[in-house]
């Protein structure tokens, strides 16, 4: 039974963070690694990753963005509700070595699933610097956690209420530019952020890791949804990611399929916010 232990709303509540009670899953899951879930026993899987895990406790911490139907109703559950289905750990774990200056890099939601990552890095001994940003001061998330896993931290909003003015790529261009020690960039977001980022660091001959996020269904590799074209290869991002060499990522393609099922997405986001309104939700 996957029991939601504690429930935070951040953001301006477009955030939203569950303790979930999974001891299996806290035992097992690495830095990278994500669950599928599905609310109910009519609900749909998606994925999210692991931000944190307890094993000795036996709980998972997740943080998922309000975008639809299924974000939007498990964003209704209180603690003490159960969850139906939590599959995991899925996904290759990040892999974490000793680089020497490492910049992690998270945008929007983007900084939840660079977390633990982060973490991992600084944990590993590496000189960790992250970049951090939002649209807006309201939308930084988890500002303290980052500033503890890292010897440097900068932050950025996009309109200049909080941090630096600007975006996380213009921080990241310009240490680029005065270090000549960086033995690897991590970049999570949104996926114009992604793109731009790798864009970023292909001058600089940086190695540079994204973790991608395609539609994804089954999680095992035997659907097909999550295929993404990496390095002219066809790749299913549940089992051979979902990080990947940034430089090598087809983002035309990710942009494309990633687009594709929105008209039937907000149809049914619709549907379900009709039934909020109605009184029946499930
Ligand atoms: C490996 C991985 C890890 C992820 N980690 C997180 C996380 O930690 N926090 C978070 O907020 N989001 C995460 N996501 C994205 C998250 O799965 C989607 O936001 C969620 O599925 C949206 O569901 P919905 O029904 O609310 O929205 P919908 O209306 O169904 O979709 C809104 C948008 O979400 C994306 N999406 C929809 N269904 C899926 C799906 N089954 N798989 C992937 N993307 C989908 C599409 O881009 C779509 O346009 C992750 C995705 C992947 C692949
Ligand atoms: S989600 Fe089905 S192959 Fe990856």
């Amino acid at each position: 039974m996957f029991e939601i232990l504690e429930k935070k709303q951040m953001a301006q509540g477009t955030v939203c963070m569950f303790r979930l009670k999974a001891p299996r899953i806290a035992r097992k899951t690495r830095p990278g690694q994500f669950v599928i879930l599905r609310a109910n026993e009519r609900g749909e899987r998606i994925p999210l990753t692991v931000a944190e895990t307890h094993p000795e406790q036996g709980w998972i911490r997740i943080y998922f963005q309000v975008v639809g139907k299924t974000t939007a109703m498990l964003a209704r559950m209180a603690p003490g509700e159960i969850i139906q289905d939590v599959i995991g750990p899925l996904g290759v774990p990040t892999h974490v070595d000793k680089v020497g200056t490492v910049i992690c890099v998270g945008g929007g939601l983007g900084v939840a699933v660079i977390y633990p990552i982060t973490r991992a890095f600084f944990d590993a001994g590496n000189h960790v610097i992250a970049i951090i940003g939002a649209r807006t001061k309201e939308l930084l998330i988890l500002e303290q956690e980052m500033n503890s896993v890292c010897h440097e931290l900068h932050v950025t909003t996009d309109d200049g209420s909080y941090g630096r003015h600007g975006f996380v790529t213009d921080v990241l261009k310009e240490l680029l530019e005065q270090r000549k020690d960086v033995g690897m960039v991590m970049g999570i977001g949104p996926v114009p952020m992604m793109r731009f980022l790798c864009k970023t660091t292909q001058p600089f001959g940086v190695k540079t890791m994204v973790s991608l996020n395609p539609i994804m269904v089954d999680g095992t590799g035997m659907c097909g949804a999550c295929r993404v074209r990496v390095g002219g290869q066809t790749r299913f991002c549940c089992v051979h990611g979902p990080d990947f060499d940034g430089h090598q990522v087809d983002f035309e393609e990710l942009s494309k399929r990633l687009m594709m099922y929105v008209p039937q997405e907000r149809e049914s986001y619709q549907r379900f916010q009709a039934e909020v309104a109605g009184g029946s939700s499930r």
